[in-house]
């Protein structure tokens, strides 16, 4: 027991603090309904993850965790996000950096 807690917290170094809530393609398929609007790389109801994450820096991460959370629309174009109340900061969060790692710097 010691000797895999051991593990799993060498691993979750390895990956730093993007994936400390273990937040991967799926875990989002399993816990969230983003896939319904949104794909990796194709234009859905929502932008891909990748557009967003070319569009946006680590400046808008705050403006994307509300999004996330309260939903909006405007930034794309007519449709709307859907609004996540369930969804907490911290988890947003890491939705968000998930998003990001989804391009190269
Ligand atoms: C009902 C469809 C729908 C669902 C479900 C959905 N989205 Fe979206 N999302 C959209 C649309 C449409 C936009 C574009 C909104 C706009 O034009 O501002 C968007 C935009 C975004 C943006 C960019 C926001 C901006 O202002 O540019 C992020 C980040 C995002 N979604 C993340 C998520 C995550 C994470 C989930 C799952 C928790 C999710 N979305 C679920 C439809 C959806």
């Amino acid at each position: 027991m010691k000797k895999f807690s051991l593990l799993l917290l060498m691993a979750g170094s390895c990956y730093g603090e993007l994936h400390s809530d273990g937040i991967d393609m799926d875990d989002i398929s399993d816990n969230f309904d983003c896939f319904a609007c949104h794909t990796l790389e194709d234009p859905g109801v929502g932008p891909s993850f990748k557009a967003i994450a070319q569009r946006y820096t680590a400046q808008d991460k705050t403006m994307l965790i509300d999004k996330i959370i309260n939903g909006g629309g405007g930034n794309w174009g007519q449709e709307m996000m859907l609004a996540h109340p369930d969804i907490n900061e911290a988890t947003a969060a890491s939705l968000v950096d998930f998003i990001f790692s989804t391009v190269d710097p």
